[in-house]
């Protein structure tokens, strides 16, 4: 009886969708019947932000081009206009004054937080927090929503081998699994149940794709991938995003294998508008479409406008490729104006989803935006996604965590005492100085005295986004004071590391280990005081094989956004147990780089004392922390590692015990290997993962479930196949400590 009601809702539900669908799609029908060709290729162009949209309208040069776009229908979207009066008055002029009134969408990067600041993406996939992570996201297109904004380009899905990239702190880290599972969580939160809602935003699967192989780690430069590695290590997230619903697509700025993606008809056209379904829009990089002359594939900005729309690449960012040529190139006849129609009907359909065309002001609200930012519910969750970012790599002797009274302190380090650099790269709306520094956040334990010594200066500039931070190798000024300070602590911590700036878009480093004179000034202060706890701050992995090696407690706290040193703090009084785990391998040199826990094997992956095997003669092979480590204060034990053969599924069980005497959660993670195979397969593929919160002493069953989805792969042409055979589960705490066994799949 129960059931049929629920059909019957099932059913009358599905009848209401699919009216709204008709609805929406009638809708466009008709408004597509009524526009220009100029207008149609209008919605296709989209701008950043130019003029002060309050003050009086710009006379001349391109702000006025702009401005007289706008106003005749030849924007559709805009980026980087900021809060509702310039939102609400940009709007107005377009819905006003333009033939048609098509409202503008306006967009932005809002990356991990508009004003409050949640931790840089790849902390916080530390977390492998799927929940909090999709509330961090929820978090920020709230606040991004009340400023006028209804368009992230977020999230970067990019998988990253290379740490010398400075964008791997956009993104989830290096493994498919975890990406994609962190990708689809960014978009929920972004995107919420309902787009229309004024408090949801519309996300964007970005760069499709391969741009996180840019070789060498050098920013926009080319990737070439091999088939195997495109379909089953790249694409992944891609395909995922899809499934979650999202918005809209970003093509990037790489090459990949000798193509610039903006211009690729297999990437945007075949696979994801053809074999995957993709109904949203497609948005160009920043200028990647004017790019493309630069990297020798078009003839001039008419050819790659030409190639862009054959290609899939429905909005043009800033390359005026399509706002001063399509027209044309349609006229003539070069390029058929159903491709237009079918980017302007994609473009069309976000605005309706987005509620704009009921609607022009529904994120203009300025009490909602007086309201929400900065707002203190959004405090208390950056400080709870902060601290579950945080990775605790070693602990030696139990030093932490730090009793609460009784101790000397001293707190070294310029990244210490700042507010700025915490909030990490990539926050297009917030305001420097307003993250809690290390120091604020330890002097809001009074019991400990806390002494703070500077150091030498990291950087003695100021810094933005735009400005590239100096970095101090010469001046030792405040080296002998910290050394000093030192001396009479009885704990010391260091807070070192990269400054904020020092990753993100156009920061690649050929030197991954502490810059300036960290390193110098951590071995004299541990030459005089041993008992250090280093406190890392930095948007990619570093390699500090000295520090790992002689420093006894290492807390890994990237740049942690606007609750920094709260977040630092508890940790390091234990009033948080830490639960991350590395979402990259730290290398412990930089001629391992790239390195990810998933190789494949060589024909001779032995290094039996021979000298033709798989090794290097001047490093060990391992990395010096593994993918998926981090510990915690507590210990936990796995044992009893079992599976089950159901249907074409594989349940695997383990039994996990925390063997200390605090609460502490763990991530109990689940890889396999399938032995041969058509295409042969890494040594160990992350297939699960499960975070879990266990009292002293407790035990717990923990089950996955592999499915085929797991256990197959992807052909080099991109069709997903199974093949059974002999397979190795493993499960354990990282990547490289994992209980094992193996097992024959029909
Ligand atoms: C260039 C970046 O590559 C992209 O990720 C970003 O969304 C655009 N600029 C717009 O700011």
């Amino acid at each position: 009886m129960q059931k049929t009601l629920l059909s019957i809702l099932a059913a009358a539900w599905l009848c209401a969708a699919q009216a709204q669908t008709d609805n929406m799609d009638q809708f466009i029908e008709d408004l597509l019947s009524k526009m220009t060709l100029e207008e149609k290729v209008g919605q296709m162009n989209q701008y950043s932000g130019f003029w002060e949209a309050t003050g009086p309208a710009p006379s001349a040069g391109n702000a006025k081009r702009k401005y007289e776009d706008l106003r005749n229908g030849r924007v559709g979207s805009v980026l980087n206009v900021r809060g509702v009066e310039e939102v609400r008055a940009m709007q107005k002029l377009v819905v006003e004054e333009s033939r048609l009134g098509i409202p503008l969408i306006f967009a932005s990067d809002i990356i991990h937080g508009y004003k409050t600041l949640a931790p840089i993406p790849l902390a916080e996939a530390a977390s492998w927090d799927l929940k909090a992570i999709e509330a961090s996201a929820r978090m920020a297109a709230t606040e991004a929503s009340a400023t006028g904004v209804s368009w992230t380009f977020a999230p970067m899905m990019d998988i990253s081998r290379d740490a010398r990239w400075g964008r791997v702190m956009e993104g989830g880290g290096e493994d498919t699994y975890l990406g994609s599972a962190i990708a689809a969580a960014r978009i929920r939160g972004f995107q919420g149940e309902d787009l229309s809602a004024n408090n949801t935003i519309m996300a964007c699967a970005k760069h499709f794709a391969g741009y996180g192989f840019a070789q060498s780690g050098l920013d926009y430069y080319t990737a070439d991938i091999g088939t195997a590695t495109l379909h089953n290590t790249v694409l992944p997230p891609f395909r995922a995003a899809v499934e979650a619903g999202v918005g809209s697509f970003m093509n990037g700025f790489n090459l990949l294998n000798g193509q610039p993606v903006t211009g690729s008809s297999y990437l945007q056209r075949d696979l994801l508008k053809g074999d995957w379904g993709f109904d949203g829009v497609v948005v160009s990089d920043w200028a990647s479409i004017a790019e493309m002359e630069e990297h020798g594939y078009s003839e001039d900005l008419k050819a790659a406008a030409k190639q862009a729309v054959t290609a899939g690449s429905d909005i043009d960012m800033e390359s005026y490729a399509y706002i001063n040529h399509l027209q044309d190139l349609v006229e003539s006849g070069a390029v058929s104006e159903s491709l237009v129609d079918d980017a302007v009907r994609r473009i069309l359909r976000a605005k309706y989803k987005l509620g704009l065309f009921e609607d022009p002001y529904r994120y203009c609200n300025e009490e909602r935006e007086e309201e929400l930012l900065y707002n203190e519910a959004h405090q208390e969750a950056v400080l709870d996604m902060a601290k579950k970012s945080i990775v605790l790599l070693k602990n030696e002797g139990n030093l932490l965590p730090l009793k609460k009274e009784g101790l000397k302190i001293t707190l070294i380090g310029q990244l210490a005492n700042d507010k700025t650099s915490p909030l990490g790269s990539w926050r297009i709306g917030s305001d420097d100085g307003t993250a809690v520094s290390v120091l604020e956040g330890l002097s809001a334990y009074e019991g400990n005295e806390v002494t703070f010594a500077e150091g030498p200066k990291l950087w003695a500039n100021e810094p933005t986004f735009v400005t590239p931070v100096e970095v101090n190798t010469t001046d030792r000024t405040g080296m002998a004071e910290a050394i000093e300070a030192a001396q009479n602590a009885d704990v010391v911590i260091m807070v070192l590391g990269e400054h904020g700036f020092m990753s993100g878009e156009a920061r690649s480093r050929t030197d991954i280990s502490l810059p300036g004179l960290q390193q110098e000034l951590l071995e004299k202060v541990y030459e005089n005081n041993p008992n250090v706890v280093l406190v890392l701050n930095n948007g990619r992995p570093l390699t500090i094989p000295w520090a790992a090696e002689r420093i006894p407690a290492i807390v890994e706290a990237w740049q942690l956004g606007s609750q920094t040193g709260h977040a630092v703090a508890q940790v390091l009084y234990g009033d948080y147990n830490p639960s991350g785990k590395l979402p990259m391998t730290f290398p412990r040199n930089l001629g391992q780089v790239p390195i990810h826990y998933n190789m494949h094997n060589t024909g001779r992956p032995n290094t039996k004392g021979d000298v033709f095997y798989t090794h290097y003669i001047d490093s060990p092979l391992s990395p010096l922390f593994p993918f998926g480590y981090g510990l915690s204060y507590t210990t936990f034990a796995y044992d009893n590692l079992r599976t089950n053969l159901r249907g074409q599924s594989v349940e695997v069980t383990v039994k996990l015990t925390n063997t200390g005497d605090r609460a502490g959660e763990e991530v109990v993670q689940l890889y396999i290997r399938d032995r041969a195979a058509s295409v042969v397969r890494p040594t160990k593929e992350l297939k699960g993962f499960e975070k879990l919160m266990l009292q002293p002493g407790e035990s717990r069953t923990v089950a996955f479930r592999l499915t085929p989805q797991e256990l197959g792969f992807y052909m080099p042409d991109g069709q997903f196949v199974t093949e059974p055979g002999t397979f190795d589960i493993m499960v354990g705490p990282n990547s490289s400590d994992l209980l094992q066994m193996t097992i024959e799949w029909k």
